[in-house]
């Protein structure tokens, strides 16, 4: 009697072995077959009845071998089986159209910043950035603005709480030392970036802006090199208009000047936007001061430099018809994506 369940037991013990279930439904029969609660293992527990009872333990020992074996057996083929599936092997469609996906876009600001970089590297400026958090003599004493200066009135500086030697720059003219201190000449420089003066919050100001800075410094400059590269730049970012310097006053420039654009009069906001003169403020330039080169290392008998450093966002407005500068700095999404189209 114990003879026969022995080979039973045996006999699909190699069938389970032999079974090659290749998709969950075969292995599902697979499942039903052998280990579901009708299938034949648990016929074989029933036989333990019919073995003689000094094998009994033998034979239990056997068929708990086989029901273990059997289950392990179907939990990595259907791991198996399921990995495959997830791949989406074999039901990939090429003809499906794509998933659309949102672009993002550019910030106005930076779209403005871009063209007027991209409009001075093509006549051989060079881009240089430089930390935002500045010491002091980078940001005033190197540029001629020791520390009673009065021009230091001009830009309201946020110090450091822990180091008042250290500040935000008040403009991308700390730029200029840190190249003219690291860099010998010929220096051509456009240095773009992010600038902090403590200003009250309006619709007109904010107390972060950015700036684009250039810087020109070789043998021979002239002011008349500085005038053309500037109208060369006016005509390329406003189209076809004239240029204007009007005297200024800088620390780091002598001389200084103020470059307006014309803009037009046509119609009531242009009155608005040029105060009535037709003209735009657009820039503050100058021949580097001999002190300013010196201050960094610099002949000042051989060398001369002009330098001009522009607002960004006050243009960028302009060109957009933005009415308030805060939305430059809201991050919402609803403004942002309206400049989804230009690059
Ligand atoms: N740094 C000046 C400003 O922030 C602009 C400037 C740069 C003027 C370079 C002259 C030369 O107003």
């Amino acid at each position: 009697m114990s003879q026969q369940a022995f080979e039973k037991a045996n006999q699909l013990q190699a069938e389970i072995e032999a079974a090659n279930p290749a998709s969950i439904e075969e292995l599902e029969q697979f499942r039903i077959k052998y280990l579901g609660s009708k299938g034949m293992l648990r016929g074989l527990f029933g036989e333990i009845k019919t073995v003689d009872n000094d094998r009994k333990r033998e034979f239990g020992q056997l068929i708990n071998a086989i029901k273990e074996s059997s289950e392990t057996k179907f939990r990595s083929l259907l791991d198996g089986l399921e990995a495959k599936a997830d791949t989406g092997k074999g039901d990939l469609d090429l003809s499906a159209p794509g998933e659309p996906f949102p672009i993002g876009s550019r910030h106005p600001v930076s779209i403005l910043m871009n063209r007027i970089v991209e409009i001075f590297e093509r006549i051989g400026f060079v881009v240089a950035e430089d930390r935002e958090i500045e010491d002091d003599w980078h940001n005033f004493t190197a540029m001629n603005t020791p520390a009673d200066h009065p021009a230091r009135d001009m830009q309201d500086t946020f110090y450091l709480m822990n180091d008042p030697a250290m500040l935000l720059r008040t403009h991308t003219s700390s730029v200029q030392s840190r190249v003219m201190t690291s860099q010998k000449p010929p220096i051509r420089i456009i240095a773009p970036g992010r600038v902090y003066r403590n200003e009250t919050i309006s619709a007109r100001s904010h107390c972060q802006f950015h700036q684009v800075e250039g810087l020109y410094v070789d043998e021979n400059v002239s002011f008349a090199d500085m005038k053309q590269t500037l109208y060369y730049f006016a005509r390329e970012l406003y189209g076809d208009t004239k240029i204007r310097l009007r005297p200024s006053y800088f620390p780091f420039t002598e001389p200084s000047a103020e470059m307006d654009v014309y803009w037009g009069l046509k119609d009531e906001i242009d009155h608005k936007i040029t105060k009535g003169t037709g003209w735009l403020e657009v820039l503050g330039c100058g021949m580097v001061d001999p002190e300013v080169l010196e201050n960094c290392g610099i002949d000042s008998k051989k060398y001369t430099g002009f330098a001009f450093g522009m607002g960004i966002d006050r243009q960028a407005m302009l060109k957009y018809r933005i009415s308030d500068i805060r939305y430059l700095f809201e991050n919402d999404v609803r403004f942002l994506k309206q400049f989804s189209s230009a690059i």
